[in-house]
């Protein structure tokens, strides 16, 4: 590249850089993932050092951390609050663990590891024990008085323990939004037409710098302290891990994961430690931060530009990646359901990657507005299917097109129907469809159903269209010659699978229940219905009523039960099985999960703040008692969360007891010993 290009390109990179700060930082609602910021700042730092006569004072390079807006106060941090440097692999760990070692010429380094939280940085300032001063990091030089927000979080005391230090003490620490919180949060803003947060941490940047200390208190914020700043007296350790304890000791909550370790290989050990718990965490965390501990050492080491020396993080691979939608079609599920599906190209995120993400329905398609051509972000959290969060609106080509959901379903031809009032479009097609008929035989022999191994996408693909798979019955039917004469098999592989479907026969009557496919019958509601009644015959002979009387099972699925049972074809299909020698033990009905709550009938409404309703479900019915989705005399007691409606109303109407919230937590400590 030419000076004069090379100029260009730095200034391109300032333009978007500053505006994606503005973005992120002044409105909190960032338009692109940090991966892509990440590599922005990663280019221009580059450029800068390859030509240090092109660096500039107002370069983004030169600060930390974004600006501070007018409508707070400004505070002025006594002691700089720092960012850290960081690490993205082992090796890049192990280069600085031998930086710091050859530095203070010592073998070995004790460390401290913390998660690296999600959050923003807050630093609260204490005078006398009682906290006088909340204020953001700002450019890390001044950062701005949010001390009306911090004052609502739970978690900040406002008061020290007795024994705390009586001059000033500073302590920094993360502001986060916990998982469960966050959740809950956008999913009541979704309902309400409000504003939705892209991730825990803009939720938790927006509401602490909220002007409104009322609205910051319904939204739940935690705090971990992780460090001190300015600190009077002799109050102070030797180390960071003993601070921390002193700190907790104070009454200032300390992240419980945080660990002392000796030398690198400890470091590595908790990093890996860390990198299978995450997705259990209460919280985000995109790291690990490693200190060295001894403050003695710290000051040795001292800083470089605007981080420590002695510290660093070591980052997850990204969550969050840009890539563009290719293309947008549909897939037909085995009850017909025709799900948009966005075609990408590929992109390596969450360690993985990632080629097709579903977008649900239509009115979710609508909703996050994604077109074909459209650059999105695309999340991959764990275990957890990947997801578009949100299409970047600026990078839209102008012939960026809509996609509309076929009339006709796009495998059988036949109309696609959407029932008022449901999100989901469905094939009318049944059984006449390959793709449900396909779909249907996969589940039959996937592991959890009928197991059946070697039975595969693509061979049931082959068998459906030679019309030589009709129905699941038709599995048992398959033979050597059958399936050797098809592309691609040979003789062995034919018997191996011919030997697993004999296995396959011998089964339960729950493998069978959530093979056969009826809609909205899961494992766990099959299972349930299994124990409940014991014998296949007695639920197909079951009426609404008794079907509603399992537990898990709601009018909804009785009806769907019912309707699958009252079908002849299916029946046929269920009398072939057996013929063909598909077995399973004919059980006694049990019907006693018994425990405390054994007997009573509970219904859950409202929304909950303290557990998951299908956690608290779960919980309740582990207890004995049944849940059920909907309230009349023989409720024994309704729950009723944040904004219960018609479900309370009703409940009141006909004198069923009510509780709240802490009547639940007193219920499921039953289950407690
Ligand atoms: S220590 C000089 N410890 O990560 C050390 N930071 O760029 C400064 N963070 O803005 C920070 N968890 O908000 C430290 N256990 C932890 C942390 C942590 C999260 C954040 C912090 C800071 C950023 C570092």
């Amino acid at each position: 590249m030419s000076e004069d290009s090379i100029q260009q390109r730095i200034e391109t990179l300032r333009h978007q850089i500053e505006q994606h700060n503005h973005q992120y930082y002044v409105l909190d609602a960032p338009k692109i993932p940090d991966a892509e910021y990440d590599r922005l700042m990663r280019e221009l730092t580059k450029l800068e050092s390859e030509h240090p006569e092109l660096v500039t004072a107002e370069s983004p390079t030169q600060r930390v951390g974004g600006a501070v807006e007018e409508r707070f106060d400004s505070v002025r941090h006594e002691l700089p609050m720092l960012s850290l440097g960081n690490v993205f692999s082992e090796q890049e760990l192990r280069d600085f663990d031998r930086r710091v070692r050859e530095r203070l010429d010592v073998d070995t380094i004790v460390y401290s590891c913390e998660p690296k939280l999600d959050g923003v940085a807050l630093s609260l300032l204490y005078e006398g024990g009682r906290l006088v001063r909340a204020a953001t990091r700002g450019d890390g030089q001044t950062g701005e008085d949010v001390t009306h927000t911090a004052r609502v979080i739970p978690a900040v005391p406002l008061r020290l323990m007795d024994g705390a230090p009586q001059g000033r003490l500073e302590v920094r620490g993360e502001v986060y939004m916990p998982k469960a919180g966050f959740a809950a949060y956008n999913k009541r803003a979704e309902a309400a037409g409000e504003k939705t947060f892209v991730n825990p941490r803009n939720a938790a940047a927006g509401t602490l710098r909220q002007l409104d200390p009322q609205l910051a208190a319904k939204r739940p914020l935690a705090f971990f302290a992780y460090s001190v700043g300015v600190v009077d007296g002799d109050w102070l350790p030797s180390g960071h891990v003993a601070t921390l304890e002193l700190l907790a000791e104070a009454g200032l909550p300390v992240c419980p994961h945080n660990q002392r370790v000796d030398g690198v290989e400890g470091c590595l050990a908790f990093y890996a430690e860390m990198t299978d718990k995450r997705d259990t965490l209460p919280y985000e965390i995109d790291g690990i931060v490693y200190k060295v501990d001894d403050y003695e050492q710290q000051r040795e080491l001292g800083f470089v530009s605007k981080a420590p020396r002695w510290a660093t993080a070591h980052k997850f691979p990204a969550q969050e990646e840009l890539t563009t939608v290719a293309d947008i079609d549909v897939q037909v599920g085995r009850t017909g359901a025709i799900t948009p599906v966005a075609r990408l190209n590929p992109v390596f995120v969450g360690g993985v990657t990632v080629t097709n993400v579903t977008l649900h329905n239509e009115d979710e398609m609508r909703r996050k507005d994604v077109r074909i051509g459209d650059t999105v972000i695309v999340r991959r959290a764990g275990d957890v299917i990947p997801e578009i969060v949100a299409v970047v609106p600026d990078r839209r080509p102008i012939d960026a097109r809509l996609f509309t959901m076929p009339s006709q379903c796009p495998v059988c031809q036949s109309p696609v129907e959407r029932v008022e009032g449901e999100a989901v479009a469905r094939c009318t097609g049944g059984l006449i469809c390959a793709a449900q008929r396909k779909e249907a035989i996969r589940h039959f022999a996937s592991r959890k159903a009928l197991d059946i191994e070697g039975l595969g996408d693509k061979l049931i693909d082959q068998l459906v269209e030679a019309e030589t798979l009709n129905n699941v019955a038709d599995v048992f039917r398959l033979d050597v010659p059958t399936l050797a004469a098809l592309d691609r098999m040979a003789e062995k592989s034919a018997g191996n699978l011919v030997a697993a479907i004999e296995t396959a026969k011998s089964t339960t009557l729950q493998r069978l229940l959530y093979g056969i496919g009826i809609r909205e019958v899961g494992e766990s509601t099959a299972a349930n219905l299994a124990r409940w009644f014991g014998r296949l015959e007695a639920i197909v002979e079951a009426d609404q009523d008794a079907l509603e009387a399992v537990p898990d099972v709601g009018p909804i699925v009785a009806s769907h039960i019912r309707a699958f049972f009252d079908n002849e074809d299916n029946l046929a299909v269920i009398a072939s099985l057996r013929e063909l020698g598909v077995h399973w033990p004919q059980k006694k009905p049990q019907r006693t999960q018994t425990g405390p709550l054994t007997g009573q009938t509970i219904v859950l409404t409202g929304t909950l703040t303290s557990i998951k309703r299908s956690e608290a479900k779960i919980a309740l019915e582990a207890l004995g008692a049944k849940v059920s989705g909907s309230v009349s005399k023989a409720t024994s007691l309704v729950i009723a969360g944040e904004k219960a409606g018609s479900k309370l109303t009703k409940a009141t109407e006909l004198g069923v007891e009510v509780g709240g919230e802490e009547k639940l937590a007193e219920l499921l400590s039953l289950g407690k010993t």
